[in-house]
């Protein structure tokens, strides 16, 4: 089954949308199967966002990044990565549409609550890097036949 990873940014955390964010995702119909509250240092904001290293925006996305604490997690569904990328909205949270999370709760480019893995291979990639084998569970859930 597919996996994705999405982290509740400093400014996602800091605005109490952990549970709001969380919610959606379970309401949608997705299975949670690693989460955890953590600070980013340095090394692995420079890790995770590497591809954007040359881009102008790449110092204050790390400085942003590392500021406070994140809610990491990993979830799992059919479709998760596109169908979470489309619940999380445009990148810009002026372009994102109402319904959305950052439609919903955002303003501005900079802060922008959520980041969510964009391929198959950006979401292994992230899964390993912030999470240990052991954190990301595999299990049933009941209520997986309704979905
Ligand atoms: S995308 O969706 O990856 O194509 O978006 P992109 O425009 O390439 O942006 C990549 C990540 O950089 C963040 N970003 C910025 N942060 C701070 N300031 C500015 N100006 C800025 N522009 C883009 C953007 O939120 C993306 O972060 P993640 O965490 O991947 O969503």
């Amino acid at each position: 089954m597919e996996r994705t990873f999405l982290m509740v940014k400093p400014d996602g955390v800091q605005r109490n949308l952990v549970g709001e964010i969380v919610s959606r995702f379970e309401k949608k119909g997705f299975k949670l199967v690693g989460a955890k509250l953590m600070s980013v240092d340095r090394a692995l904001a420079e890790n995770h966002y590497a591809e954007h290293k040359e881009r102008p925006f790449f110092g204050d996305l790390v400085e942003f990044i590392t500021s406070s604490p994140v809610f990491a997690m990993v979830w799992e569904g059919e479709g998760v990565i596109a169908t979470a990328r489309k619940m999380m909205g445009s990148t810009n949270p002026a372009d994102a549409a109402p319904g959305t999370i950052r439609g919903d709760y955002g303003v501005q480019m900079s802060q922008n609550i959520i980041h969510g893995s964009d391929s198959p291979e950006s979401a292994k990639r992230e899964i390993n890097l912030f999470f240990s084998q052991d954190e990301a569970l595999t299990y049933e859930k009941a209520v997986e036949r309704w979905v």
